[in-house]
């Protein structure tokens, strides 16, 4: 790793801890830790995943980094700060819950910051770099790697939620792709460890569309293939809270679609 990745390493190391502490112990955090209570997310999930929040304080974590005398620009460079016109540095995750993305080490590489308010995008990821490759990386993948290789199965969802709620509903062996479709890369990874990946996606039109498009390159990899039939626009999360973890083993993962099956229909668009 070069020095300038050494430092950003090191910079979201400082950040996880940070804004998982702000989220579960101090009054700068309550806006988060409320938004995910709300959504059924317990304190030892939070504390698993190191979920965060990072005050809406202007400069908070610019100035949190200086003063740990981290220089700025490699910082903006990797997305964790963004640059002024004047070229003076600013928070980019400010008034957003912070999901830390690990690598396979555990080790955060990135961050996604989803809003509370609305405001701007629904989420925003860290740039692109030699650390952080999104098409490399599989969300959750360092914890779910002893599962996945014991039960030959794993799960495959489109979002950092539904990993979070299947994990805390004692289904393990749960990935995500972060949205983006699946690569070949990803998928080779996940046939080293599984012989059965169960695709997941949100049950719209962009997730089906998805299932079949990472259906064939899984294949294509040698993975044998299940995709999961959610209905109802709902995705996983939502079925989760819903109907709780054992209906979804029951109903969504041991009911799901063999490839061919799952082939016929979207052919026959009946999905
Ligand atoms: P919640 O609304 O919080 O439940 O998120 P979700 O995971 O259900 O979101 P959705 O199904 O819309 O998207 C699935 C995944 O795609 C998310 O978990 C993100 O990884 C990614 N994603 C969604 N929207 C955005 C976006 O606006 N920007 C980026 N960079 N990624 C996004
Ligand atoms: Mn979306
Ligand atoms: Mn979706
Ligand atoms: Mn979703
Ligand atoms: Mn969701």
């Amino acid at each position: 790793l070069s020095d300038e990745a050494q430092q950003v390493l090191q910079a979201y190391d400082w950040l996880t801890k940070l804004y998982h502490h702000l989220l579960r112990y101090a009054k700068d955090g309550k806006e988060g830790y409320q938004y995910f209570k709300d959504r059924g997310i317990s304190d030892d999930t939070a504390d698993l995943f190191k979920l965060g929040y990072a005050p809406a304080t202007a400069n908070f974590t610019a100035s949190f980094l200086e003063k740990k005398g981290f220089p700025p620009q490699p910082l903006a460079k990797a997305g964790l700060l963004s640059v002024r016109d004047d070229g003076s540095a600013a928070d980019r995750f400010g008034g957003r819950i912070v999901f830390p993305i690990r690598n396979h080490l555990g080790k955060t590489v990135g961050f996604a910051g989803r809003t509370i308010t609305g405001d701007g995008p629904k989420y925003l990821n860290s740039s692109e770099s030699e650390l952080f490759r999104k098409n490399k990386i599989l969300y959750n993948f360092d914890l779910a790697k002893k599962q996945i290789r014991s039960t030959g199965e794993v799960v495959l969802f489109e979002g950092y939620m539904d990993v979070i709620s299947a994990y805390q509903a004692g289904i393990k062996n749960v990935v995500a792709t972060m949205g983006t479709s699946l690569t070949e890369s990803q998928a080779r990874l996940l046939n080293r460890y599984a012989d059965t990946v169960i695709i997941c996606y949100d049950g719209d039109d962009a997730g089906i569309e998805a299932s079949y498009k990472a259906a064939n390159i899984l294949r294509g990899t040698g993975c044998q293939v299940r995709v999961a039939n959610l209905t109802g626009g709902l995705d996983p999360d939502n079925f989760i809270r819903e109907y709780g973890g054992e209906t979804f083993i029951e109903k969504i993962i041991k009911a799901s679609d063999t490839y061919i099956s799952f082939y016929m229909r979207f052919l026959k668009k009946e999905l």
